[in-house]
């Protein structure tokens, strides 16, 4: 690469209305990300040298969701040129390439990016490179006119197309590459001209050409790529695209997912090598699994550390906090919140697990519960390592059970248990011989007396 800086403006200005939503269009996540961030992040893996986003008024929660990038706020939104010149104070030293980026498409790869700088720097130094795509179904983009040679002539605006121009495939994406040199004094020759009354960004096309500036155009070939959100329909197909991404990206770096369709990652989801995922698993935010580990079918996951050769599930949640040890066994109907499961330990069956320790190679019985929480305050326990808790216990917290104790079944543990001590809290069993049969007797006498047939009624009995 040479020397030069790269800068992006990203314009998030537009309303959004047809998102229906209170939330800012680019806040809408996709694959746990809001869309703008997903742009941000690419930006940053191109170790881009200064990043600005172009609000509209009243974005405030748009400002705080990229900050510390700097905004700039665009009010009234005036069109997409008109955009890029909110931005200018935050540019007006910047003599590098300058990047145009819309806050609604989520799915643009840092690789394109990387080609359209390469392609703006090279030999003919063009002023704009324009991401070009050829869509199903053009009617709505703007299409990018050539000449004989193949050199971009002008971008016309679908409201401004002629019927010949309208029949050209090769559309705009809208995204643009600028030498940001010249950029400014440039668009300033932008005029609103037009059927929506709009400074066009694309204009700056014609007005290069006007002025004897090269202009080029790079391809995408996948059109969903460039896709722009604008409602939720939208909204769900850049997530599908989005999954697909991670999914792939997941098998390539060595897991196994045996039915991957059916599996939801988080854009932040680590998997190490050798993991296998069930069907169905759901990864929210934060979540780490190293190498070796299995998942299965019907887990859904967030804010979890997993370590290697643990295996989770099938239908286990883990919930923000969750540290799973190496080889610990997390099964099934079992929750596990803020706690760490030190290796080797087993909680297998119809467990809550929250706010606590579990000790290396404890055995937690099924049903068990830390009663975490009275109503105002959390609070904690602690199972030692090899301890044994016998099924249906509910550990009273704040509450110890100590190294290789054991606590029998159903008991409700309110007191520290100390180590390799027996803790047994329940009623002592009694029994009373032959009860149940002389119960049985009785009940039998007394269905068939009440099924005999009465004695006809007097009639004239009071009715009570
Ligand atoms: C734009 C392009 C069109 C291209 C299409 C690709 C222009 C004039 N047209 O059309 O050639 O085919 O994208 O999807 O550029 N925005 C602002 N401030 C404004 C107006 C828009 O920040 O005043 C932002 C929007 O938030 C959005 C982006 O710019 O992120 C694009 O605006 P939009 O109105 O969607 O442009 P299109 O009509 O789709
Ligand atoms: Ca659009």
């Amino acid at each position: 690469m040479t020397s030069t800086r790269t800068a992006a403006i990203i314009l998030a200005a537009g309303m959004g209305t047809r998102m229906k939503s209170r939330l800012p269009k680019v806040l809408h996540p996709v694959a746990g990300r809001p869309m703008i961030g997903h742009l941000l992040d690419r930006l940053d893996e191109l170790a881009i040298d200064r990043t600005v986003v172009v609000l509209g008024a009243g974005a405030e929660a748009v400002a705080e969701a990229v900050d510390p990038v700097p905004t700039m706020v665009q009010d009234p939104a005036l069109g997409t040129a008109d955009a890029v010149m909110a931005a200018r104070g935050a540019m007006a030293d910047f003599d590098g390439d300058v990047l145009v980026l819309f806050g609604d498409t989520p799915l643009l790869t840092a690789a394109t990016m990387e080609r359209m700088i390469a392609r703006r720097r090279a030999g003919d130094d063009p002023f704009v490179v324009v991401l070009g795509f050829r869509p199903d179904d053009p009617a709505g983009y703007g299409r990018l006119v050539l000449d004989g040679d193949g050199t971009l002539e002008a971008i016309v605006e679908d409201r401004e197309a002629t019927e010949e121009e309208r029949a050209i495939t090769l559309c705009s994406a809208g995204i643009m590459a600028f030498d940001g040199r010249r950029l400014f004094a440039l668009l300033d020759e932008v005029d609103n001209d037009n059927a929506k009354g709009e400074y066009y960004l694309t204009d700056v096309v014609a007005i290069a050409r006007g002025l004897g500036y090269a202009r080029a155009v790079a391809e995408v070939e996948d059109e969903r790529e460039v896709m722009g959100v604008n409602g939720r329909a939208e909204l769900a197909v850049a997530e599908a695209v989005m999954q697909g991404r991670l999914r792939a990206r997941a098998m390539a770096e060595g897991a196994t997912l045996t039915d991957p369709d059916s599996v939801t990652f988080c854009h932040d989801t680590r998997l190490g090598r050798d993991v296998t995922i069930g069907p169905q698993v759901v990864f929210g935010p934060g979540v780490t699994v190293a190498d070796d580990v299995e998942v299965r079918a019907f887990c859904h996951i967030e804010g979890a550390d997993i370590a290697s050769g643990a295996v989770v599930g099938p239908f286990a949640r883990l919930r923000p906090g969750a540290r799973i040890g190496a080889g610990a066994h997390i099964g099934n109907f079992v929750e596990i919140k803020q706690a760490l499961i030190e290796s080797g330990a087993k909680i297998n069956h119809l467990s809550y697990v929250g706010d606590a320790r579990v000790g290396e190679r404890a055995n937690v019985g099924a049903g068990t519960i830390t009663c975490n929480y009275d109503g105002f305050f959390k609070a904690h326990t602690d199972i030692g390592a090899g301890a044994f808790i016998g099924s249906n216990t509910a550990l009273v917290a704040p509450v110890t059970v100590g190294d290789g104790a054991i606590v029998g079944a159903g008991s409700v543990i309110t007191r520290d248990v100390p180590a390799d001590a027996l803790a047994l809290e329940r009623n002592e069993q009694m029994h009373k011989e032959g009860w149940a049969a002389r119960f049985r007797a009785r009940g039998k006498a007394e269905k068939e007396a009440a099924q005999a047939p009465r004695p006809p009624s007097a009639g004239h009995e009071k009715e009570s």
